[in-house]
């Protein structure tokens, strides 16, 4: 087990394999000396979307080449590592079992400890190595394809509280979708969000989900997005059975307008709330070029803080994983057994598997 001492500077190596990304890090203390990504999302773009066993397969092949990569590029030894940290959940069985394999097969060979820690915690962890220790507070905003989440952070090694999540679709998904419904590439969410920059956001109001009446407070920190992309739907159906023409990059623009004033609104609100003075924001629908603009310019009139980290740390990867399992170790939470397993429904107020 790692002295106290030790484990303010203790090496971990991370590993991500929760999707399609197959991600390794070498992260000390607070510090990224490594950061490898490989990715099968090339493979999905004639599926429309992610085949689980194929992203399994993609993990077993490209595993080991990143780890090399990732060493290589820190100037560490395998034999320098003081723990593994491993995604144990939210996300694919199959995808996780790969990693989780891995971790375990390494910690054991190593004699370290492992953790098989939160994705979506790490996602939030992650900023700390961009923009120093995290606040002692914040409220946790996660985007992505899979989640869309408010968190109240205490402290991310051990007290982290689910404040709302989306009731139906998460923010990029229901950006693929209307990608798709508009002809667009897989994944949808970069090419609407960049029609949406071409369009007008005030040509066409959409509905935003959970924000009037009895719902406003029932549903303070929630999110629905699926009744919206119905609206867009039934708008492009109407317009086409008249014969009149759509303009996606207006569809786009107000499509994009309602799902980040829903987000930015509720993370406001809930900083505000929680007297809370800082928002740190992660998840691949970070990248979203209005969730940036609307949520700064709203947080700055709050005087609340926004931190998001470059758009490379956003989208899964392994520096998350090892900055989650790093925190886990500065804060001296118990490693996993070596019994965990992949838990695709891992609640966000579980830092790390028992
Ligand atoms: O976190 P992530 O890389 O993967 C997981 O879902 O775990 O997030 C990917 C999601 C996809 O739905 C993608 O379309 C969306 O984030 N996304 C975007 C943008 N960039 C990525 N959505 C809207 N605007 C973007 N610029
Ligand atoms: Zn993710």
């Amino acid at each position: 087990m790692l002295e106290v001492m030790e484990m303010k500077d203790a090496l971990v190596l991370g590993i991500e394999s929760t999707c399609d990304e197959t991600g390794v890090a070498l992260v000390r203390g607070g510090q990224l000396l490594a950061d490898r990504t490989a990715t099968s999302m090339d493979e999905y773009a004639r599926y429309g979307g992610i085949i689980p066993e194929i992203a399994s397969r993609a993990h077993l092949e490209s595993f080991l080449p990143t780890l090399d990569v990732a060493l290589e590029e820190s100037g560490v030894q395998l034999s320098d590592v003081d723990a593994v940290a491993v995604a144990a959940g939210p996300g694919l069985v199959g995808s996780l079992t790969v990693g989780i394999c891995a971790g375990k097969a390494l910690a054991t060979s190593l004699g370290v400890p492992v953790y098989g820690v939160n994705h979506v915690l790490g996602h939030l962890a992650v900023d700390e190595l961009v923009h120093g220790p995290l606040p002692d507070k914040f409220i946790g905003l996660v985007v992505s394809g899979g989640h869309s989440n408010l968190l109240l952070v205490n402290n991310i090694a051990t007290d982290v509280r689910e404040l709302g999540g989306t009731l139906d679709d998460a923010a990029g998904e229901a950006f693929d979708k209307v990608g798709r419904l508009l002809g667009l590439p897989y994944p949808g969410g970069p090419h609407v969000d960049r029609l949406a920059q071409q369009g007008n956001k005030e040509a066409i109001k959409f509905p935003r989900g959970l924000s009037g009446g009895r719902d406003k407070e029932r549903y303070r920190y929630d999110f629905s997005f699926s009744g919206l992309k119905t609206a867009v739907s039934r708008y492009v159906k109407a317009k086409e059975l008249r014969g009149e023409p759509i303009s996606k990059a207006d569809i786009c623009a107000g499509f994009s307008e309602a799902v980040n004033d829903s987000l930015t609104a509720k993370a406001v609100q809930a900083a505000l709330d929680h007297d809370v003075k800082t928002i740190v924001v992660g998840g691949g629908f970070s990248a979203n070029s209005r969730l940036r603009e609307l949520l700064t310019e709203r947080a700055s009139e709050a005087g609340i803080e926004v931190r998001i980290p470059p758009i490379r740390f956003c989208t899964d990867n392994g520096a998350q994983i090892a900055a989650m399992g790093s925190q886990l170790v500065r804060n001296g939470v118990q490693p996993s057994t070596l019994q965990f397993s992949p838990d695709s429904q891992m609640s966000l107020g579980e830092m790390a598997m028992a």
